[in-house]
């Protein structure tokens, strides 16, 4: 076999041919479906008569094909492994293929494959090849209409994009729907779906007056686990006319739930496909986590409709033009939907553990790579999360308005278009006047930038300076950075006085919060009229994806988790003093030495309680530490052992002084009410179980009795989960162990449940884990072949058990590579993804460097599809 050989930006040409119009007819069996497709092919003005035509194609077994009616013969055309050729063709004309394919044996789940007997499709990025032979690349555009061929008794239910335009029966017990979609798509959003299902139906009637059915597709027994799903699209298809101006443009909007789904969702035009985990929800069977990560997927993919269908990306180095741009949507709905501050934390927090930390190793790319092998690896955290916060920067930088203005500007001229990244920060740029030539360099630079802040106040001229310095570390293939345009939002908080003071920079008065641009190596501020000694806080809001670094002592954090006006920043001081006392532990835990509380944490604590902070989301989340992940990615060298020894310390040590404190949250807010997933709920289910962590960190009587109380309320699967979890996790397995099983038996049938069941399990810091993690694989209700419970036993396991998956002898990382190496062959996708802990070894000690080094080796030995060839290789370069 050849090595895989990437692919560049660079080498983008605009299509030969364009395809204007496909009609497709699947013929529906689980060995042999039969796919016709007739595609109306030209020849693009710009490319000269005879350029042959060249069709993707991969596993499709040809039988038949012809040019405007003409069968072609053996020698006009070449098939091999990734496509076709056709020699010669006309300059406008009709091609008629017919393939075979086998959705049964289907286990990537890319293309046409059955999940519990149903049918359905995944196109993005690449899938579409593998139905029929097409030119697979998001510009070129065509109408589509779909004509779906099944078994009228088993798959009673036919979907495709678009409208239903005609059914029928057929002989032998078959009948057929056919579909039309009038707007031009790339083949990426192409779907089909066919299956036993059943439907919950409403409505929305558009702000023009459109009124369109909304239907949600789901097996028998989930029917009573749509309502939230439904209500979060209505929610969101409000909000995208009232914050964007953006219409539904279908009478028909379907979702439908999969059980084997390689990711949460998909976008494909009228026919949303969902990870069943991301759309079904029900009190006793999801969590509150559950419910707003169903709310804010379901609101990512609906908001694709214009951020990605109506305009698309002209190839797949653009791919955050419409990733980037969808989540920052989505974030900023789930903001106004729920409780702002918390949504801006979870986000950041969950950014700046798992997004730094692929910056920094050896996958980092840009948020618009210029080279890829797989593009199937290149939906990360990077293009998904980075992107947005790219496009946050842009909004913030251009104000609301103009970037409003910015949008509109973008979908009226590129409606219908297949586009770049300039193409979207032209619109902005020329909406606002700004010049944010400097600012593209986010696009194409690798790594997190580092400031280093420095500031000194003179009493005697009032005068604050402000010394900022950035930095990017280089990256695999960018050694040389260069500097970026960063908005820095701040305050200079009075010490004195504990308020914003206001801030006049070269004699200019910017109020008490302003944003401050960085474009240099090496920049100073100067501000003036400062009347009293300040503390600054910096980068706002996380008002730039980087690392700020500044020698705040302990008081000073302490200070400004007391007096920042800003609610994200108020919490991050919090969490900086929380890591600097941290440290010390982490220290004192590997030289052996006795470990000693911080009394400053204990009372910077004692202080937020007292506070009385009236939202309990933002109080749960300021009572929070760090969690041992994000702890590792601020140290030079990764000890798992220590950094759980030091926090469970911690905890420990804050629930010996705050015990009352931590009862007397646990006990105001029980309640019995009915289970609603809306934010005041939440919030107090969120600081009672916070109370009960800190409680169970001690395992007191009071802490064991209410968890076990808690769980056998049986009231909500927050609750109960959290419970069950937290006893797991505890040392008493006589409590424990009962309750494991009795939830393991209650929810056999259900397996998103069980997905929960396999991950609190395997996430248990105790050393016998890794028996059990072997021992739960070989449970009737794992499966290797589906990625939710991949995800939910291996993904946990090494993603968030470090002290077992970095056990010293290497078991853990055995476990991972012979994952890989079984998934290798029947989910490429996943198998590649799963990857990732190993990928991270230069952040562990010299032993566990080669550990974890000899099994990418391993994997390297064996014959690899492209996504895990390409992985491996930039772990090992
Ligand atoms: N476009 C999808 C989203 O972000 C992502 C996606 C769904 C995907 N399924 C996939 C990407 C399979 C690659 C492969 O909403
Ligand atoms: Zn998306």
């Amino acid at each position: 076999m050849s090595e895989p050989q990437p692919i560049y930006l660079s080498d983008y040409r605009p299509p030969a041919y364009r395809v204007t119009r496909t009609e497709l007819t699947f013929d529906l069996d689980p060995a042999a479906t039969r796919v016709k497709a007739r595609l109306h092919v030209e020849r693009h003005p710009e490319h000269e008569a005879g350029v042959p035509l060249e069709l993707d194609g991969e596993q499709l077994n040809l039988k038949a094909i012809a040019i405007d009616g003409q069968a072609l013969g053996e020698d006009e055309y070449a098939v091999g492994e990734a496509g076709m050729v056709v020699h010669r063709v006309p300059q406008a004309f009709l091609l008629d293929t017919e393939v075979e394919v086998a959705p049964d044996a289907n286990t990537a789940l890319s293309g046409l494959y059955r999940s519990s007997g149903m049918y359905c499709t995944q196109c993005e990025a690449e899938g579409f090849r593998r139905i029929t032979f097409y030119p697979d690349r998001p510009d070129v555009m065509a109408t589509f209409s779909t004509t779906v061929i099944g078994d009228a008794a088993t798959l009673p239910v036919l979907l495709s994009n678009g409208n239903p335009v005609e059914r029928g029966t057929l002989p032998g017990g078959r009948h057929f729907v056919t579909w039309e979609d009038p707007h031009p798509k790339p083949s990426y959003l192409f779907a089909l779906v066919a299956g036993d299902l059943e439907k919950v139906e409403d409505r929305f009637t558009t702000m023009s007056g459109r009124e369109v059915t909304l239907q949600i597709w789901v097996e028998e027994e989930n029917l009573d686990k749509t309502d939230h799903a439904m209500a979060s699209l209505q929610r969101a298809m409000a909000w995208d006319e009232q914050a964007y101006g953006r219409e539904y443009d279908l009478d028909l909007f379907m979702i439908v739930a999969v059980n084997d789904f390689n990711m949460g969702a998909m976008e494909n035009k009228g026919l949303n496909i969902f990870n069943s985990a991301a759309v079904l929800t029900h009190p006793h069977t999801a969590t509150d986590a559950a419910f707003q990560r169903v709310e804010g997927i379901v609101a990512h993919e609906y908001f694709h409709n214009w951020s990605g269908n109506r305009v698309t990306c002209r190839d797949w180095f653009q791919l955050s033009l419409k990733e980037g741009f969808t989540v920052f949507r989505d974030q900023c709905f789930s903001a106004d939907t729920n409780s702002a501050p918390v949504k801006r934390i979870e986000d950041v927090s969950f950014f700046r553990t798992a997004q730094f930390a692929e910056d920094a190793g050896p996958t980092a790319h840009p948020v618009r790579p210029d080279h890829y092998i797989e593009i199937g690896n290149f939906y990360t955290l990077t293009i998904y999360e980075k992107g947005a916060e790219i496009v946050r920067m842009l909004s913030n930088l251009v104000g609301e308005e103009a970037f409003r203005r910015g949008s509109d500007l973008y979908f009226s001229r590129f409606d219908g278009q297949a586009v770049t990244i300039e193409d979207f920060v032209d619109c902005m740029a020329e909406a606002s006047g700004e010049d944010l030539g400097q600012f593209l360099r986010w696009y194409s630079q690798a790594g997190t930038p580092e400031i280093d802040a420095h500031g000194e106040y003179d009493y005697a001229n009032a005068e604050y300076r402000l010394v900022l310095r950035q930095r990017t570390p280089a990256t695999p293939g960018q050694a040389e950075k260069q500097a970026l345009h960063i908005p820095v939002r701040l305050g200079l908080v009075g010490t004195k006085s504990g308020r914003d003071l206001p801030l006049t920079l070269d004699g200019e008065a910017l109020g008490t919060d302003a944003v401050i641009h960085l474009r240099e190596d090496e920049q100073e501020f100067l501000f003036t009229e400062v009347s009293e000694a300040p503390v600054p806080s910096l980068a706002r809001g996380f008002s730039a994806p980087v690392k700020l670094n500044f020698p705040y002592g302990r008081e000073d954090l302490a200070f400004l988790q007391a007096h920042d006006s800003d609610g994200f920043n108020r919490w991050d001081a919090g969490q900086r003093l929380a890591l600097l006392a941290l440290d010390d532990l982490i220290a004192a835990h590997r030289n052996g030495v006795e470990k000693v509380m911080d009394p400053r944490v204990v009372e910077a604590f004692r202080a937020v309680l007292a506070a009385r902070i009236d939202d309990k989301a933002v109080l749960a989340q300021m009572l929070t530490l760090p969690s041992e992940a994000y702890i590792a990615e601020q140290q030079p060298l990764v000890d798992v052992d220590a950094i759980h020894a030091a926090r469970t310390f911690v905890k420990q040590s804050l629930t010996m002084a705050l015990r009352d404190d931590f009862l007397r949250l646990y006990e105001e807010n029980r309640s019995e009410v009915p289970y609603a997933p809306e934010p005041e709920q939440i919030a107090a289910r969120s600081l009672k179980n916070v109370a009960l962590s800190y409680l169970m960190a001690i395992e007191d009587e009071a802490g064991l009795e209410f968890a076990q109380a808690q769980f056998a309320a049986d009231h909500n699967m927050t609750d109960v989960r959290h419970a069950l979890t937290l006893l797991v996790h505890g040392s008493r397995g006589d409590i424990a162990d009962p309750a494991l099983k009795a939830f393991g038996e209650k929810w056999a049938h259900d397996p998103l449940v069980m997905d929960q069941w396999f991950s609190l399990q395997v996430t248990r810091p105790q050393a016998d884990v890794l028996d059990r993690v072997k021992f739960l694989m070989a449970h009737p209700a794992f499966s290797l072949k589906n990625p939710n419970r991949v995800r939910a036993l291996i993904g946990a396991f090494a993603n968030q058990n470090p002290v077992n998956f970095h056990r010293a002898d290497g078991a853990g990382y055995r476990l991972l590579a012979d994952t890989v190496i079984e998934l290798n062959r029947l989910n490429p996708e996943i198998a590649a993804r799963l990857i990732t802990p190993l990928t991270r070894w230069a952040r562990f000690d010299e032993a566990r460097q080669e550990l974890m080094k000899a099994e990418l080796e391993r994997i390297r030995a064996e014959e690899l599809s492209p996504n895990v060839y390409e992985v491996v290789e930039k772990a090992l370069a």
